[in-house]
C-alpha cells in the first residue's frame, strides 16, 4: 500500500495492486495545466514501476473529472508553445493507452475537452449518473488536440464524433452511454464502490495474459487488420507455457479454481 502525492495529483496503490490516480485541482475543475500533465506521466512511470494489475482514473471534488485543458494557459500560446502543449497532452494519453495494465475512467463529472481525451485513451468508462462529457473546443475556436478527434471516431464511429466535435454539444452520462462513449452509469454515490470492484475482478486475473490481450487490442487501432492478427496469434502462442496458462487449463479440467502466479 503506497501514496504518492504532486500539488495537483495524487496516486494510491492498494494492497491488491490496484492504483487510483486521481487529479486533484478542484477549485479549477481539475483543468490539466502543464505542471499537471508532467504530474500525470511521473505518476504512470510510478505505477508501472510498482508493477499495479490496474489503474484508476478519476477527478477530486463534487463537480468531477477533468474539465479539459487549461483554458488560462492556452489563451495566448503561440503554435510553437501549443504545439510544446499538445505534445504533453499526447505523451499522457499514449502513456495511458500502452500502460502494461487495464486502465479504468472513473467519469465522475464533467470530462470535457482534454478530459474526455484522456477518458477516451483508457480502456474502460464507466460515468456516473452526473457525468457531462464531450468535446466543447469548437467554441473556443480550436479543435480536439489531444487526440480526440482519432480516438473518439474510432470509438463512437465517425458520424457520431462529427457531431459531437462540429456542433461542441455536452452530453448527459445516459446519451454517452448510447452513443458507446462509455460502457456503464451508475448512480453517483455508487460509481467508487463499482469501479473498485471491477479493478479488484481485474487485478486477479493472470497478469500477463491481461496485458497481451490489452496489446492484442489496441493493435485494432494501430496496424492494418493481416498486421494485427499476426501479433495475435504471436501473442496467444506466446502465453504458452507460462504458469497461469499450465494452471488455467488444470484447474478447469480438474474442475477447481485457479490459482494465478
Ligand atoms: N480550464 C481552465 N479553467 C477551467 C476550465 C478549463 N478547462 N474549466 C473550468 N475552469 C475553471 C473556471 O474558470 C473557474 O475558475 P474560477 O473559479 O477561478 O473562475 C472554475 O474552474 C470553476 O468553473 P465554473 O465557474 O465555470 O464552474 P461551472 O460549474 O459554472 O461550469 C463547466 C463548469 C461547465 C465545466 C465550465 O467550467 C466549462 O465550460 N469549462 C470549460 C470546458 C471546456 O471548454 N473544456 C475544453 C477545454 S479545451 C481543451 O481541452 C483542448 C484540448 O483538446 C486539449
Amino acid at each position: 500500500r503506497s501514496n504518492v502525492s504532486w500539488d495537483t495529483l495524487t496516486l494510491d496503490v492498494d494492497d491488491d495492486g490496484v492504483a487510483t490516480l486521481t487529479v486533484n485541482r478542484p477549485d479549477k475543475l481539475n483543468a490539466l495545466n502543464a505542471e499537471t500533465l508532467e504530474a500525470m506521466l511521473e505518476a504512470l512511470d510510478e505505477a508501472e514501476a510498482q508493477d499495479v494489475r490496474v489503474l484508476v482514473v478519476t477527478g477530486a471534488g463534487d463537480k468531477g473529472f477533468i474539465a479539459g485543458a487549461d483554458i488560462g494557459h492556452m489563451q495566448e500560446l503561440s503554435t510553437p508553445e501549443a504545439q510544446e502543449y499538445a505534445e504533453l497532452g499526447h505523451r499522457v494519453c499514449d502513456a495511458i493507452e500502452s500502460f502494461p495494465a487495464p486502465v479504468i475512467a472513473a467519469v465522475n463529472g464533467y470530462a470535457f475537452g482534454g478530459g474526455c481525451e484522456v477518458a477516451l485513451a483508457c480502456d474502460l468508462r464507466v460515468a456516473s449518473e452526473r457525468a457531462v462529457i464531450g468535446q466543447p473546443e469548437i467554441d473556443l475556436g480550436i479543435v480536439p488536440g489531444w487526440g480526440g478527434t482519432q480516438r473518439l471516431s474510432r470509438l463512437i464511429g465517425d458520424e457520431r464524433a462529427r457531431r459531437l466535435v462540429f456542433f461542441g454539444d455536452r452530453i448527459d452520462a445516459s446519451d454517452a452511454y448510447e452513443y458507446g462513449l462509455v460502457g456503464e452509469v451508475v448512480a453517483h454515490d455508487q460509481l467508487e464502490d463499482h469501479v473498485a470492484e471491477m479493478a479488484k475482478e481485474l487485478a486477479e486475473k493472470p497478469k500477463h495474459a491481461m496485458q497481451v490481450a490489452k496489446e492484442s487490442l489496441n493493435m485494432v487501432h494501430e496496424e492494418p487488420q493481416n498486421a494485427g492478427l499476426a501479433f495475435e496469434r504471436r501473442a496467444w502462442s506466446s502465453l504458452f507455457g507460462t504458469h497461469d496458462q499450465r494452471e488455467g487449463m488444470s484447474a478447469f479440467l480438474d474442475k477447481r479454481d485457479p490459482e494465478f502466479e
